[in-house]
């Protein structure tokens, strides 16, 4: 058998790998089998691809330079890979994806231009056309994907404001620029190689460039896990066109994976943020926030550890919300112990995730599971939000947006319409955080000072422990 056919079976038994390993994400309980199965699949596809570059530089001149190129880039890439991966932390997980959607943005990129230097010589033109196309959205994709997901890392590192870019006509623009790139791309296929193809080409990557920029840049900071999953099926896409450019079956597949996944994952995502989805597609939905008055929401009052241990002492049952504090301050261990020794009182303890709690999908999720929290007590929002008002403390431990009553209550609140967790309907509600200050989207939150609402101030893993010793 030749290196082709043995590639190609192992392209296909990487892609089914991979459609497991998809599979196996979706739920808790085989979330390790799945990550497991992704692994193995992209071992498989490395090996077969390495071994087929190997095998067909037999016809070139400098076979050795391209292998001693091609284990330099793999052992760089390993090696930065498993370096960042380790000192991350979870907290920072959103903004390294976001850097990494970029990486694959610029490959598709370079692989474009490679493309369109390397120029097709089939003897039909159509083909060549077809080429010259796939050159064009290759790198179009591939550019969008770049900037925006470097917009994305600088938002979510906080190294520029998180605030919404309002360029006057902003829908224009990027309706424009899509008409623009169809334009530019007709053009290009239509010229001959030699007759400003060059320019063309290089207008339309400034073009994408820039557009990448104002789609991202354009959505406000609470409309950012969209835009996170919206980059990531982007970068699928252009993955894909890349497969399509290179002729490698497997890119495409595992592109169109990542693609439709993320696409999914935003369609998902828009449905519990109550946004449109087409509108986040097209990038118009980050809508400013109105400049609301300092509105005087009274005073609001303040609760000892201890008193709070006596409170859920006394309690039947009890919700626990956590949001990004509680990743900040890595409470997820002593919130286990806890829950345990609520439970062991008899008290029925149960959470409720918002689908944005934190700062990536899950992100609650994978806290609670790591404090080996049982997932039966783990709710969903919509599972959970009718029993706030037969609950007799809500304990919202370092959550601040996803409890916010202004997105049910203020239409000129910048979260208006997103769902939140009702915590306010229960009898005691006691909020854990530092300070007054606000949460992510940047927005004063109007629990604080309600009559049942009172706050714990401190790191919320200092006032989870000092409750626990509290109750003995
Ligand atoms: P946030 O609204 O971000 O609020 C977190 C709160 O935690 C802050 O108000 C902060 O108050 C408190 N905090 C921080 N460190 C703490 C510590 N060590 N101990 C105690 N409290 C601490 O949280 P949320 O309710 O989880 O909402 C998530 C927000 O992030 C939403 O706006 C969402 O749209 C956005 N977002 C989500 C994602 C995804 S995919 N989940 C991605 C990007 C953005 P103090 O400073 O006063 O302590």
């Amino acid at each position: 058998m030749d290196i082709i056919s043995i590639t190609g079976a192992a392209y296909i038994v990487a892609a089914l790998l991979f459609i497991l390993s998809l599979a196996g994400l979706s739920r808790h309980e085989s979330a390790k089998s799945g990550l497991t199965y992704g692994m193995v699949g992209m071992g498989v596809a490395l090996v077969a691809t390495i071994a087929q570059t190997v095998d067909v530089s037999e016809y070139v001149e400098d076979r050795s330079m391209i292998i001693a190129l091609l284990l330099l880039a793999v052992f760089a890439g390993a090696a930065i890979g498993l370096w960042r991966a380790r000192i991350v932390e979870m907290t920072g997980m959103p903004e390294l994806i976001a850097l990494l959607h970029s990486f694959v943005g610029l490959a598709a990129v370079l692989i474009g231009v490679n493309g369109h230097l390397a120029g097709s010589h089939y003897s039909l033109d159509s083909l060549n056309n077809i080429h010259e196309a796939e050159v064009s959205i290759g790198i179009f994709i591939g550019a969008v994907t770049f900037t925006g997901s470097i917009v994305a890392n600088l938002k979510l590192s906080a190294k520029i404001s998180s605030s919404p870019l309002m360029l006057p006509g902003k829908n224009l623009i990027n309706v424009g620029s899509l008409v623009l790139f169809v334009i530019l791309t007709v053009v290009y296929v239509a010229v001959d190689p030699g007759t400003g193809q060059d320019i063309v080409l290089a207008i339309l990557t400034l073009l994408a460039l820039a557009l990448g920029w104002h789609l991202v840049a354009s959505i406000g900071g609470g409309d950012m896990p969209v835009v996170v999953s919206m980059l990531n099926s982007y970068s699928g896409w252009a993955a894909a066109a890349s497969g399509f450019l290179l002729g490698n079956d497997l890119l495409i597949v595992t592109g169109a994976l990542v693609g439709s996944s993320g696409a999914y994952l935003s369609y998902i995502m828009c449905k519990a943020m109550n946004r449109s989805f087409i509108s986040v597609i097209a990038g118009g939905f980050g809508i400013a926030a109105p400049a609301g008055e300092d509105k005087d929401y009274g005073e609001h009052r303040e609760i000892q550890a201890d008193a709070v241990a006596e409170l859920l002492a006394g309690a039947s049952s009890v919700i626990i919300t956590p949001g990004y504090g509680m990743a900040v301050a890595q409470a997820q261990y002593p919130v286990a112990d806890l829950t345990a020794k609520l439970r062991a009182k008899g008290v029925e303890v149960r959470f409720g995730i918002h689908p944005v709690a934190g700062r990536l999908p899950g992100h609650m999720n994978v806290l609670l599971a790591e404090a080996k929290l049982p997932y039966d007590i783990v709710l969903e929002m919509d599972e959970i939000n009718d029993d706030f008002a037969s609950t007799d403390v809500v304990l919202v431990i370092g959550a601040n947006d996803t409890v916010n009553p202004a997105a049910n209550d203020d239409p000129s609140s910048p979260i208006a319409g997103m769902p939140v967790l009702e915590v306010w309907n229960a009898k005691d509600v006691i909020v854990f955080k530092r300070s007054m200050a606000a949460g992510y989207a940047g927005v004063q939150n109007p629990l604080f000072f309600r009559e049942n609402s009172q706050m714990l101030f401190g790191d919320a893993k200092d006032r989870v422990e000092d409750i626990v010793r509290a109750l003995g």
